[in-house]
């Protein structure tokens, strides 16, 4: 299974327009990281979990957990996913256990770093995707494998300092400071050239 962690620090945990997605904090860009994980050309990545930290007003953080191969109803252009995310966020307000809010949707109140910790004990391999980390093209990846990655305000030092306690590889994958929605592409296709 592959699984990304993006960690949407400024993304409303509550009600939003689903018209003006950069103004939820940057909605935009979980939405388009969100069909970047999943879709491919005719089909969906079964293979793939999206999991989105929320970190926004009013009730952070909310888990998002998206997966491929339950995802159901859900139309692939950012607004329509805007619009689903804001669906499982009313769904969900209020309530900290996890719940199915919509089909293959699942929210819950907990932390990114609970989430990673989780994983690890798990006995996932877990990466975090920095642009000085390891050479994508030397790192030797699992099948299996956990990718953690930051939103346009990027990782928090205290979390960072944590991920290298945790022994979690921080991988490149170029030169350039990417988006992080390209970083899912990029990542998608070298696990895709490795793994067939
Ligand atoms: C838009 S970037 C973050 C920019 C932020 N201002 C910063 O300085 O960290 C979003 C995330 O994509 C990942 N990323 C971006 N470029 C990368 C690269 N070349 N290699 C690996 N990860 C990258 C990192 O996890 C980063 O937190």
């Amino acid at each position: 299974m592959r699984e990304f962690i993006l960690r949407a620090r400024t993304a409303k945990t509550g009600d939003f327009n689903a018209n003006d997605l950069p103004a939820a904090g940057r909605m935009d860009s979980v939405c388009a990281s969100v069909s970047n994980a999943l879709n491919i050309a005719n089909a969906l990545r079964k293979d793939t979990i999206i999991h989105v930290v929320l970190e926004g007003s009013p009730e952070p953080p909310k888990l998002l957990t998206f997966c491929g191969d339950r995802i159901k109803g859900m139309a692939w252009d950012e607004k329509s996913i805007g619009e689903f995310i804001k669906k499982a966020l009313i769904k969900a307000r209020g309530k900290a256990e996890r719940i199915d809010a919509c089909e293959g949707l699942f929210v819950e109140k907990k932390s990114f770093e609970a989430l990673v910790k989780e994983k690890l004990k798990d006995g996932k391999q877990v990466v975090y995707l920095h642009h000085e980390g390891k050479d994508i093209r030397e790192a030797a990846l699992k099948e299996d494998i956990v990718v953690v990655f930051g939103d346009y305000i990027g990782m928090p030092r205290a979390t960072e300092g944590l991920l290298d306690r945790l022994g979690a590889e921080r991988i490149s994958l170029g030169p350039k400071m990417l988006f992080a929605a390209h970083c899912i592409l990029i990542m998608h296709n070298e696990l895709d050239r490795r793994f067939k």
